[in-house]
Parts: structure tokens; C-alpha cells; sequence
């Protein structure tokens, strides 16, 4: 199935006619980066306001050295600008909770939480990332013990293949801290970013619900 047909059924799914994620509709979405080929923004403009204007420093293939924070480590590495912050994190960081699927911000698979907010990391360059805070759902786990969406997931059985599961955790992460008591339609909207080739969208939503419940616990 193309990915355009997904995206039409996830909608479907969702029940969100265009998309609406935190207010910011997947066209819009689409139009933020393609303008400016930079900020993932997904309902905040705030990443927008501080990403770097191309300048000759960060033109062509030259390395650029960063400070990455991934997780609340903070890692130096060194990267091309053209360098997507998901290829970083999993080539060079060895973080590969974030999946590779279309590679261009249509499926979420790669679904990061950047200052909170959920992001396509296929969709960020690694230079724009630096000076955020990035999370990954292996930051989510404590030791042995996985934090309350991924719980919620196992519990509810909110997967099938499991591809999708760790993009639709963060996603899910990000909606829950900014709405900690969302509605049935408000998850589904939440949710729309982000599409399950094998549709276990029923048991993700009631997943995401009851994370909502065990966070306050
Ligand atoms: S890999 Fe599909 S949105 Fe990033
Ligand atoms: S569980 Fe298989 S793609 Fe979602």
C-alpha cells in the first residue's frame, strides 16, 4: 500500500479529516519544512524561531562538530550537515529505538520527543537538533523497568509486528505530557501522525488511555 493511501486510511483511522495534531494539521506540517527545509514543527513554532540559517560554515559535506542531548546525556559527534538526526542517533549514537520507515515524514516510525514535542527524526537535520533536548523511547525505560506508555502498550497489547511501536510510544509520550487526561477523540487525533502497517490502532488508542491512567498513578 503507498504511503499516501496509509496516510488516507490512518486519517480514516484517527478520525481526523486532515491530519489535526496538537492543532496542526499534517498539511501544514508537510509545508513548515518543505518552506524551510528545517523545523519539525508540529503545532509550536519554537524550534522554528531557533534553527540555524544556512550559512557557509554548514554548506557542502564539511563535518561540523556538535553536542548532542540524547536522553540526558549529553554526546559530542561529528556530522554532515546534510545528516538527518535520525541517522545520527542510530549509526553513530547506537540509539535504534527510532525506526527508519519512509524517510520523509510521512509514517512516524522515527517519532522523537524534541523539547517535549513529538518529531519526525527523519525530518530534522542533526545540526538543527543541538541545543535541544532529544528523547528516544529507550529513555522512557528505567533499568528493568519500562516507563508507563510502554507498559500500557505491553499490557493492552498495542502492537503486532512492532515496527511502528516505538514511534507510536513517543507519540504518545508527547500527547500525554501535554494533555494528561485526553479524550477518546483527542488520542485519535494525537495519534494521527503516526500509521501501523498491521492497523492495531484500536488497542494502541486504549493503550495511550490507559498510560493516561497509569501516569497518575
Ligand atoms: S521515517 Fe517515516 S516519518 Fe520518519
Ligand atoms: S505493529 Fe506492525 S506496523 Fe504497527
Amino acid at each position: 500500500m503507498c504511503a499516501s493511501k496509509r496516510s488516507q486510511d490512518q486519517g480514516r483511522q484517527s478520525g481526523a479529516t486532515s491530519g489535526d495534531r496538537f492543532g496542526f494539521t499534517r498539511r501544514e506540517f508537510i509545508k513548515s519544512w518543505s518552506a524551510g527545509g528545517v523545523a519539525l514543527a508540529i503545532g509550536h513554532n519554537a524550534m522554528a524561531a531557533e534553527v540555524k540559517q544556512p550559512n557557509e560554515a554548514l554548506a557542502g559535506d564539511e563535518p561540523v562538530q556538535l553536542r548532542l542531548n540524547v536522553n540526558g546525556k549529553s554526546h559530542a559527534v561529528l556530522v554532515e550537515p546534510r545528516w538527518t538526526l535520525l541517522s545520527v542517533m542510530r549509526e553513530q549514537l547506537g540509539l535504534t529505538a527510532a525506526k527508519i520507515g519512509c524517510e520523509r515524514g510521512e509514517c512516524g516510525s522515527c517519532t522523537v520527543l524534541v523539547d517535549d514535542l513529538p518529531r519526525y527524526a527523519c525530518m530534522v537535520l542533526a545540526v538543527e537538533a543541538e541545543g535541544h533536548r532529544i528523547e528516544t523511547a529507550e529513555g522512557l525505560v528505567n533499568g528493568d523497568q519500562l516507563g508507563a506508555v510502554q507498559a500500557s502498550f505491553m499490557k493492552e497489547d498495542g502492537l503486532q509486528c512492532g515496527y511502528c511501536t516505538p514511534g507510536q510510544v513517543m507519540a504518545a509520550e508527547g500527547l500525554l505530557r501535554h494533555n494528561p487526561n485526553p479524550s477518546f477523540d483527542e488520542i485519535r487525533r494525537g495519534m494521527s501522525g503516526n500509521l501501523c502497517r498491521c492497523g492495531a490502532y484500536t488497542n494502541i488508542f486504549t493503550a495511550v488511555a490507559d498510560a493516561a491512567v497509569l501516569r497518575k498513578g
